[in-house]
């Protein structure tokens, strides 16, 4: 599990009966390295105590909007003391991240409209842009079931907030079903993994797990890169200009992270660096060739990533030899569809494998068909970057990715390094539901 050392977090605990486990989610983060300030509703007063809150996170816990009903007061810092009205503007601002565990029904409902009149969704409310707030929804299963419920859950996810599921688990009302928090382990896991640094091949033994062990250990994926080569004769070619690179930095950052990685690669410049980290390479040409490895090693793979540019379309027959020029100032060639790679294993994808596409778009519309994408090719996560963002895409050592889940996560990164790109990739992968 990623560490989160130095990290300070936020805990907001609303009124689920699953507030019971709050204490154990701060000791948890405790454990991890976090500091913890917890955050309470009246509602989750109902559960758990200031008391069993502090005593967890060892910090003094906020039971109320004004800032003067803190639970154990802290020494206020000098910004809080010029302005202590505005608490949670503070709070919020030295924040690196907030999980607010349990989320129950109405937190979620008030976190859509805009209702900031408890403590928690105040803090949440004021969180600046960039800083990861995660929720982890806990109830009945007929409240979960809810269409507000759920579509308030998607419209949050749409706007860059973290969901952690609930699991199919014995409720509060003693019926089985789903909407049990997850266990407190299983959360904070999940939490660092989206807060701290993408890296993180291995960690700290935080949670008593063996230190060092990496998130993919155990997991096969099978990547493809770069383009394809369409011949039209012996000479010529349809191609791309598709560099590789991202899928190369795929390749290595999953060895990194344990995985046991296949690389299927169409014609471009070598990376000596992927045979030097272990990753197995199968080099080809065309669209077919791409198709024949792929279709060799889908049964074994429990990850796909799709980030080949594979060409749309070959020329229906390539010449023998090289074609002559001719006398006549045009010429014709007939293409034909190539095999959409992604599409025909999506068809056989087993339950428990993860596929990821991607897609270069361009324009306004751009979102719109990475989303129609991510649902008619069946896929658990597509990765679209536009054309029109400077520095982003083919060739460039930078990219500029936004990520879409099929559960309705929306996440816009900033312009990073391709490295630091599928960091980010593998990182979502690692907490997909
Ligand atoms: O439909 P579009 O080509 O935009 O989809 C892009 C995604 O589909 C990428 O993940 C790409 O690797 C994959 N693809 C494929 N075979 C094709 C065309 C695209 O696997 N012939």
């Amino acid at each position: 599990m990623p560490s989160l050392e130095n990290k300070r977090i936020i805990l907001g605990v609303t009124g689920s009966i699953a507030a019971i486990k709050a204490p154990a989610v701060a000791r948890e983060l405790v454990r991890a390295g976090a500091s913890v300030t917890c955050v309470a509703t009246d509602g989750a007063l109902q559960f758990t105590t200031a008391e069993e809150l502090s005593e967890a996170s060892g910090q003094p816990v906020i039971i109320s909007i004004f800032s003067g009903q803190e639970h154990h007061p802290p020494a206020p810092s000098s910004s809080q003391r010029r302005g202590s009205d505005v608490w949670h503007v503070h709070l919020a601002r030295s924040a690196d991240a907030m999980l607010i565990a349990p989320c129950s029904a109405s937190a979620i409902g008030m976190l859509r409209t805009g209702i900031y009149d408890n403590a928690v969704t105040l803090v949440a409310a004021s969180l600046p842009k960039g800083t990861p707030l995660v929720i982890v929804p806990a109830m009945d299963e007929d409240m979960w079931l809810q269409a507000a419920v759920q579509e308030n859950l998607a419209w949050l996810k749409r706007h860059g907030v973290f969901v952690i599921e609930p699991v199919v688990g014995k409720l509060a009302s003693g019926l089985t079903g789903m909407g049990r928090m997850p266990e407190p382990e299983d959360i904070v896991e999940k939490f660092a993994r989206i807060v701290a640094p993408a890296s993180s091949p291995v960690s700290g033994s935080a949670n008593g797990e063996p230190a060092g062990t990496p998130a993919l250990q155990g997991k096969r994926i099978l990547i493809t890169g770069g383009p394809t080569y369409e011949p039209i004769d012996a000479v010529r070619f349809i191609g791309n200009r598709s560099s590789g690179k991202m899928a190369a930095a795929l390749a290595i950052e999953s060895k990194h992270m344990g995985a046991d990685v296949t690389l299927i690669l169409g014609p471009t410049t070598p990376f000596p660096l992927l045979e030097k980290e272990g990753v197995s390479l199968r080099t080809v040409g065309t669209a077919e060739e791409m198709l024949q490895a792929v279709n060799a090693e889908t049964a074994t793979a429990d990850i796909i990533i799709m980030s080949a540019a594979v060409a749309d379309f070959a020329p229906e027959h390539a010449s023998e030899g090289k074609m002559k020029k001719g006398a006549g100032e045009t010429m014709t060639l007939t293409l034909k569809k190539t095999p959409d790679i992604l599409a025909e294993i999506s068809k056989s994808k087993r339950p428990d494998q993860i596929i990821v596409g991607f897609a270069l778009e361009k324009g306004d519309e751009a979102e719109d068909y990475a989303r129609k994408k991510l649902l008619e090719k069946n896929l658990d996560m597509i990765v679209m970057n536009n054309i029109a963002d400077e520095g982003a895409g083919f060739g460039y050592d930078t990219n500029k990715i936004t990520i879409f889940t099929k559960s309705g996560e929306r996440i816009a990164l900033p312009l990073m390094s391709k490295e630091q790109c599928a960091k980010e990739i593998l990182n979502r992968i690692t907490i997909l539901p």
